[in-house]
Formats: structure tokens, C-alpha cells, sequence
């Protein structure tokens, strides 16, 4: 008998791929894992309302309030542990996290980015910056990754990725906008749906 992965999503602002989870559970598209908790490194991240309307436990993780790194990372594993998690997923989460975190959740952390990596991605590259790059080096396609969160920023095995063309007249905000909605918003909840699976088989 195969069981639902326990999931916890990462956010830090707009929580745009939070939704695109929600809605997948909803529709029936994400049904290997369930989402049971939202942790938000930031007090006014608006992905903090969406979990609320969507009836998800949602609590904030503030390194600035807890002091620093080790105190963060310490209250996020036990809100993890609380909550039984079994994936935790990265959604727009802007905190680096240490070796000693990730190394306790082998192959179970994801992280969606915004470009195709190994172009544009580690340390500096997140959010619009990503795309500034992008358009900067002259790219004529971009597109998103969904990955294994390991040691090393944006480093870890890749699941899913998805191209996506840049337009003449694309701007850094025109374009997040439509790698959001072509790429990250299908393939991570295709993801987690698939990596859920894989947890609930074991
Ligand atoms: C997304 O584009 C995500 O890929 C990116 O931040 C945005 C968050 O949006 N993440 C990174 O750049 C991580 N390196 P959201 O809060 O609306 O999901």
C-alpha cells in the first residue's frame, strides 16, 4: 500500500508556485503528496495569506528575529519534525541553506529556478536577477529547472526542466512573468507529484 508524502513548502515572498501546488492538489494533479505546512522566512511574504485562504498551517521563520543562521535552521527542522514532513519544497525561498541542513534531508528537498541550469543559476542568481542575466548575455531561450537541493546553490541532480522562448521586445519582469506561467507552474507540481510517488512506494 503505497501512503501520501507529507509536504512542506518554503516560501519567502509572492508564493506564486505555492498556489500552482495548491491548485494541483486540488485538481487532482498532485495526489501522491499532501501539503501540510508553509514556512515563511519573511513576516510579510504574501504567499503567507495564500496558504491561510487555502486552510494550510503556516508559520514564520525569521533568521533576523532568531538571530542567525544555526537558530533558523534550527527552528525550521523542528517545525519539520512537528510536522512529520517527508519533501520539503523550495518555492521562491531566499535563504541559503547550510551543509548541515541539507545533508539531513537527502533527496528530499526540491527547488524549482527560474532558468535553465547550469546557465544563470547559483550564488546571486534568484528572482528578477535571473532574468536580467538572461537578457543581458542575449540568450534566445530560457525556461526553468526543478532540481535536488544539495550543498552546493543550484547544484543538485536535476528532475524536470522546461524551455521557454525569450521575445525581441521581453523585459526581466515580462519575462519571469511568462517563465512562471510556461514552465515553473507545470513542471513543479509535475515534480512533486512524481518525487511524492516515489516517497510513497518506499
Ligand atoms: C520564482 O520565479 C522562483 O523560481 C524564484 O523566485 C520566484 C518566486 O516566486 N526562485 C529563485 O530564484 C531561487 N533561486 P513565487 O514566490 O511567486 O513562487
Amino acid at each position: 500500500m503505497s501512503r501520501v508524502a507529507r509536504i512542506a513548502v518554503l516560501v519567502s515572498g509572492g508564493g506564486t508556485n505555492l498556489q500552482a501546488l495548491i491548485d494541483a492538489e486540488r485538481a487532482g494533479a498532485l495526489h501522491s503528496g499532501k501539503i501540510e505546512l508553509v514556512l515563511s522566512s519573511s513576516p510579510t511574504a504574501y504567499a503567507l495569506t495564500r496558504a491561510v485562504n487555502a486552510g494550510i498551517p503556516a508559520h514564520i521563520v525569521s533568521k533576523k528575529e532568531l538571530g542567525g543562521q544555526e537558530a533558523f535552521e534550527a527552528r525550521l527542522k523542528a517545525y519539520l519534525a512537528e510536522y512529520k514532513i517527508d519533501l520539503i519544497i523550495l518555492a521562491g525561498f531566499m535563504s541559503i541553506l547550510s551543509e548541515n541542513f541539507t545533508a539531513a534531508y537527502p533527496r528530499r528537498i526540491i527547488n524549482v529556478h527560474p532558468s535553465l541550469i547550469p546557465s544563470f543559476c547559483g550564488k546571486g542568481y534568484y528572482g528578477l536577477r535571473v532574468h536580467e542575466a538572461a537578457l543581458a548575455y542575449g540568450v534566445k531561450v530560457t525556461g526553468a529547472t526543478v532540481h535536488f537541493v544539495n550543498e552546493i546553490p543550484d547544484g543538485g541532480e536535476i528532475i524536470m526542466q522546461k524551455a521557454v522562448r525569450i521575445l525581441p521586445r521581453d523585459t526581466a519582469e515580462s519575462l519571469q512573468k511568462r517563465v512562471m506561467r510556461l514552465a515553473e507552474w507545470k513542471i513543479l507540481p509535475a515534480a512533486v507529484e512524481k518525487i511524492s510517488a516515489e516517497i510513497g512506494e518506499n
